[in-house]
Parts: C-alpha cells; sequence; structure tokens
C-alpha cells in the first residue's frame, strides 16, 4: 500500500537557499518545492495499471522497479524512520498475517481504496473479520490447559 497510497498524498514542502536546475527546469531561490509523490507512483509510464491494487507487482519478474517507489521520498531530507519502519511493518503485517486470516465480512465489499485526502492519505473506515489461525492459536495456549 505504500505504492497505492503514498502516505503523504502532497509531500512536506521545501524550500530552496540558492537557485538551481533539476532535470532542465531553472528553480529560483525561495521557491516552494512540493514534490507530488503521488504522482510519481501513479505516472503511466513508469508503472502498469497504476490505480490498480497489484501488490505482487513487487514480487520478482512483477514488472516493477523498486527504485521507483518513494513512499520515504528521496533525497537529503528523506524520512528519518525509513528502516525503522520498514522493519516495524514488515513485523506487524508478517505477525498479523501468521496468526489471523483477514476476511471481508459476508454483508461488505472490499474496502475502497481510493482514501481520503488530508494531509496523509488516510484510508476510509472498513470491517474486517479476524479470524484466528487454529493452528497459531493452539501453538500460544499450549500447556495453558486452554486448548
Ligand atoms: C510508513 C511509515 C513512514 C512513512 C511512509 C514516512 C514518510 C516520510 C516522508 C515522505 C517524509 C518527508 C521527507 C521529505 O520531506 O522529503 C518523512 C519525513 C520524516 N520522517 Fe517519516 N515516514 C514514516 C515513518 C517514520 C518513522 C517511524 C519515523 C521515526 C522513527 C519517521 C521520522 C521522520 C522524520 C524525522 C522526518 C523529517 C526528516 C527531515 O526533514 O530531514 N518517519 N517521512
Amino acid at each position: 500500500t505504500t505504492h497505492t497510497q503514498s502516505s503523504p498524498r502532497q509531500q512536506v514542502p521545501h524550500t530552496h537557499t540558492k537557485p538551481s536546475e533539476t532535470a532542465g527546469y531553472f528553480i529560483p531561490k525561495d521557491s516552494v518545492i512540493i514534490p507530488n509523490l503521488f504522482g510519481a507512483h501513479h505516472d503511466p509510464a513508469v508503472w502498469t495499471d497504476p490505480y490498480k491494487f497489484r501488490p505482487e507487482r513487487f514480487l520478482e519478474e512483477g514488472g516493477a522497479s523498486l527504485s521507483m517507489l518513494l513512499p520515504f521520498s528521496a533525497g537529503a531530507r528523506l524520512c528519518l524512520g525509513e528502516s525503522v519502519a520498514k522493519m516495524e511493518l514488515f513485523l506487524f503485517t508478517a505477525y498479523l498475517l501468521r496468526d489471523f486470516q483477514l476476511l471481508v465480512p459476508e454483508d461488505t465489499s472490499l474496502p475502497d481504496l481510493k482514501g481520503k485526502a488530508t494531509v496523509v492519505l488516510k484510508a476510509t473506515p472498513f470491517r474486517v473479520v479476524a479470524r484466528p489461525r487454529p493452528e497459531r492459536m493452539a501453538a500460544h495456549f499450549q500447556g495453558s490447559g486452554i486448548v
């Protein structure tokens, strides 16, 4: 989801302390620059079906280039917490999926992926059933007398 949602939808504004040139564009001193990460992650010249939730694009031979994925931005002021956040996201998701099966409740459909544009792009509230994986529950409570 760091691809489809690009958490800070428009990025943190920065300013130039001196004139510079980027990709052939002259940028005067004191210009306010607001990089568009959402745009970068939905550029059809770079991404096939950019608006489609297709996380398998990041698997080997899935066609996506990790160097074009910039949820933590790039350059001198990129996110300081990138490595912590990546580890946290990995561990949190891995433990969650190891212990629970996440299912769409019978009376609802899949969550809306558009989200709500605020300072960060927020997921619209959705319902999900987290069903404990029986084999994991048995491992947790083994010897406790509960199972
Ligand atoms: C999924 C989680 C996260 C995402 C997607 C994210 C993304 C970003 C982005 C896009 C920026 C702006 C970079 C720029 O202005 O060019 C930023 C800045 C920053 N982030 Fe994160 N971040 C995440 C988690 C964290 C965590 C866990 C920490 C701290 C432990 C953190 C600390 C910072 C700091 C200190 C800055 C300001 C860096 C600067 O201005 O030099 N972030 N982050």
